[in-house]
Parts: C-alpha cells; sequence; structure tokens
C-alpha cells in the first residue's frame, strides 16, 4: 500500500538564489520539510510542507529532559541522473533503537523511509552538483508535552529536513586521545543518537580544537584504556594488514559508514577485526612501524585518513598520504556507488520517490 502525504508545496522557491560552489556545512536548508506528530499513541498524518520556523511552548519538556534524537544521512544525485539515498533503512532501525533507549515511540518505516525518499524525490534539485556534493538528510524526534516535571512525554513531533552539503572536511584530520573527559559510558547512553552525547562532548572537545585537533578520541569511561569512536566518525586502524576497529559494545554508535566498509572491505578479502583495541595496542603499533593507516568514517566525513593522533604531550605521526592504500580505496570505492559510477551490488542506493 502507498504512504498517504499531505503535500503542500512551496510557491516561493530558494534553490535560484544558492551558489553550490559555496555553501558552508549545514548552513543551507532546502525547500520543504516533513513533519509528523505522535498523540493518543500514534502517529498522525504525514505533512511535506515548506521548510520553516517551529511555534514551541516555553515548557516544552526535549528543551528540559532531553527526549531528542536525531539521524544523518545523505541523498546522492547518480550518473544516470536519478536522485537516491544511501542506506536509509539502516537508519531508520538505529533511530527506532535511539527511540527505545529514550522511551519515545517507534516510528514505521512508512514514515521515516518512505517520507525521506518523497522528501528527496521533491527537493532532489538541492542536492549540491558541486564535486563531493550532496544533499544531507537530518530525521529528528522530540518530545513536545506541555509540562514541567521528570517523565516520558505523550507528545513527539518527528521532522525531517535536507541541507545541501559539499565534502566535510578539506584538509587532513588530526586527533587527540582523551583520558580525562567521558562521552559515554556501560550501560549508558552512547550507542542511542540523542542530543544529549553531543552537548556533553562539546566542552572537552573545545580543548582538545584549542590545542590544534579537529576531533578528539574518545576512550572508555571506566579505565580510559580502550579506543571507542571519534566525534561524528567510527575509527578503523590498518596493523600489519589486518584492519582493526573497536566492537560495538553499547557505548559507540553502530555507525552506517562503519558497517559499509566492514562489507566492502570483507568481500575483498581483507581481515577485518571488531574487536577491542587499547591506546598502548596503537602506540606499540606507531613505535614498531606496523600502524600503516587510520581512519574515521561516518556520514558526514566518509572516510577521513587522520595524520596525526594527539597522546600525552606527544604526537603519533601516521604514514604518508600516497600510503594510504586502504582508506583511499575505500573512499574510491564508497563514492563511485553512492554516484552511481561503480555497481552498487550490496543494494545500498534506495531511489527518491517522484
Ligand atoms: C558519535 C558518532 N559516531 C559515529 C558516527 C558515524 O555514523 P554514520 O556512519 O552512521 O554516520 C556518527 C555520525 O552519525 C556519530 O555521531
Amino acid at each position: 500500500m502507498a504512504t498517504d502525504f499531505i503535500i503542500e508545496k512551496t510557491t516561493n522557491s530558494r534553490l535560484a538564489s544558492v551558489d553550490f560552489s559555496n555553501i558552508q556545512f549545514g548552513h543551507t536548508f532546502a525547500d520543504h520539510m516533513l513533519e509528523c506528530d505522535y498523540a493518543d499513541g500514534k502517529w498522525g498524518a504525514i505533512h511535506i510542507k515548506p521548510y520553516g520556523k517551529l511555534l514551541l511552548s516555553p515548557a516544552t519538556t526535549a528543551l528540559h529532559y532531553g527526549q531528542s534524537i536525531f539521524e544523518g544521512q545523505k541523498a546522492y544525485r547518480l550518473a544516470n541522473g536519478e536522485a537516491a539515498i544511501f542506506r536509509p533503512k539502516m537508519n531508520w532501525e538505529r533511530f527506532n533503537k535511539s527511540a527505545k533507549r529514550m522511551c519515545m515511540p517507534e516510528i514505521p518505516q512508512d514514515i521515516f523511509v518512505e517520507g525521506m525518499r518523497k522528501l528527496v524525490g521533491i527537493d532532489k534539485d538541492w542536492i549540491s552538483p558541486s564535486k563531493g556534493g550532496s544533499l544531507y538528510i537530518r530525521p529528528f524526534m522530540f518530545a513536545t508535552d506541555e509540562y514541567v516535571g521528570i517523565r516520558p512525554s505523550e507528545h513527539y513531533k518527528f521532522i525531517i529536513f535536507c541541507s545541501p552539503v559539499n565534502a566535510y572536511y578539506n584538509d587532513p584530520v588530526k586527533v587527540k586521545i582523551e583520558q580525562h573527559y567521558v562521552r559515554a559510558s556501560e550501560g549508558g547512553v552512547g550507542e542511542a543518537k540523542n542530543a544529549g552525547n553531543y552537548g556533553a562532548s562539546l566542552y572537552p572537545a573545545s580543548l582538545g580544537q584549542a590545542q590544534g585537533y579537529r576531533q578528539l578520541l574518545w576512550t572508555d569511561g571506566k579505565e580510559h584504556k580502550w579506543i571507542e569512536e571519534s566525534g561524528t566518525m567510527n575509527v578503523f586502524f590498518v596493523i600489519g594488514d589486518k584492519v582493526i576497529t573497536p566492537n560495538l559494545d553499547g557505548s559507540i554508535l553502530d555507525g552506517v559508514t562503519r558497517n559499509s566498509v566492514i562489507t566492502l572491505l570483507k568481500d575483498k578479502g581483507i581481515t577485518v577485526e571488531e574487536r577491542r583495541i587499547s591506546v598502548d595496542e596503537v602506540v606499540e603499533a606507531s613505535r614498531n612501524n606496523t600502524l600503516k593507516d587510520m581512519f574515521g568514517a561516518g556520514t558526514a566525513a566518509t572516510i577521513a585518513p587522520i595524520v596525526a593522533i594527539g597522546y600525552n604531550d606527544g604526537e603519533l605521526v601516521l604514514p604518508p598520504m600516497e600510503t594510504r592504500e586502504i582508506s583511499t580505496w575505500l573512499l574510491d570505492t564508497l563514492n563511485g556507488i553512492r554516484y552511481g559510477t561503480k555497481e552498487d551490488k550490496f543494494g545500498w542506493m534506495i531511489p527518491a520517490l517522484n
């Protein structure tokens, strides 16, 4: 059964005023958004309407008690001219995991995936045509009870809006191993994509940035011994002929890019180990020159090779870019699939709806 949408198209498109070669990440918004409200135990009608501001009560519970979750994914313009979204079902499944952990209602696939396909179909001309360009998609949900007091809200708002973007990092990335602050801990909410995780990371990240590090490399909350993930990326290390990435232990995000990287590497016959990896192991591999590559993997950055890792008062310097065979191959392969120039053998690109 086709999903029903109530569609109100803008009569005042802003598209012609956008210079796609000159957009800053996350600052420009496409013409339309999708909105759907939850009340009386069920989701209501799905509206697609002009992008615009929200009117909220000061007592909106999400603003006070943090029931707020989001996703981030991208649509691309394929070589054949079609618009397609990268693995939207995985984001939908993760969104519902986050919802469950934050005591929020799950959302049907119809609203999340089909709604996104419809929205992107309507705003497909907002996919940035620049090299490395795409349309970043931001689905999110927050509690809308007008109430002061701590309990799960009974009302929620789900919204999807889109933002044309170009490449995220233009220069090589340095990360710093965090040895004091904690992003997430065992039994906490690290694997949920809830707003509070990001709010809590801002202060420690700002300290790292003041020292010249773009992102922190988080370690476990108990001992600061085990590597977890970076700001908005999962991380991979190439040590000898193996690729190692921290296992999903409940405190790191189950990244869609991470999953795609593992799938592509295994398909190429490369050994991938999902396991605990200690700071000591990385330091040791760097010292004995077996640390060949390290990269972050995430929707915004795609594959971001790391040039240096700050640790204690020193820095582990990674091998030069021209030797980074694995990260270069991954970026090339993922881009090929996303822009439709390489075979999409896993069926990852899902077309937008007209
Ligand atoms: C904390 C964190 N880890 C990892 C990732 C990478 O996940 P994905 O590949 O699904 O974008 C993100 C970005 O969503 C993130 O916010």
